[in-house]
């Protein structure tokens, strides 16, 4: 059984496809015991509340540095028996404690094809209007493993799409969001279905 944590910073549609998954029977073996969000009014944790899965506010601005925020991350992890995490919409970089708690035990999904288009800076809409601005033929969705360094980690798996000549960064944004909801539950229940092949 994976008792996974879901971290997220904004609406959660990520989030709400895994539960999704998981109301349909498709992912044996995996349980959501605990939503974190560094966003107190995230709709990440108004879905984790309406599911009656403990969901918590967690900011590194309410601590006096990352080591003491990190410490109160790894605190909850362990009062709720989490052993796997999903970064789903989660803005903010992991703190190196956790990373390092969690080897080979924390994914990502990122809405581009990585190494393309990560690192810094890339996230959310500002992603579709960099592949937007660089012509790119394709875009699509990774999920890989979350090391240290920003969208770094092996993949796990990847879906392409392609970009639409008229597409802006809002319609491109839609369908890879569209791809996003299939493969992080296919992410996840292989992970599951496989328990050492994250370990
Ligand atoms: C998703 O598109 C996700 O890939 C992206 O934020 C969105 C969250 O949507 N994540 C990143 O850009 C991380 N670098 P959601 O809250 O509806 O799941």
């Amino acid at each position: 059984m994976l008792n996974v944590a879901v971290l997220g910073s904004g609406r959660g549609s990520n989030f709400q496809a895994i539960l999704s998954a998981l109301q349909a029977g498709t992912l044996p073996g995996v349980r959501i015991c605990l939503v974190l969000s560094n966003n107190s009014t995230a709709g990440i944790l108004e879905i984790a509340r309406a599911n009656d899965i403990p969901a918590l506010h967690l900011s590194q601005r309410q601590f006096a540095d990352e080591s003491a925020f990190a410490a109160a991350m790894l605190e909850a992890f362990r009062c709720a028996g989490v052993d796997f995490l999903v970064l789903a919409g989660y803005m903010k970089r992991v703190p190196a404690l956790i990373v390092q708690t969690f080897p080979r035990r924390i994914i990502n999904i990122h809405p581009a094809l990585l190494p393309h288009f990560g690192g810094a800076g890339m996230y959310g809409m500002h992603v579709h209007e960099a592949v937007i601005a660089a012509r790119s033929a394709f875009s699509g969705a990774t999920v890989h493993f979350v090391d240290e360094e920003y969208d770094h980690g092996s993949t796990v798996l990847q879906k392409e799409i392609p970009v639409l000549p008229d597409d802006t960064p809002a319609t491109l944004a839609s369908r890879v969001l569209e791809v996003e909801h299939a493969l992080l539950p296919e992410a996840l229940r292989r992970l599951a279905s496989a328990p050492d092949a994250h370990t």
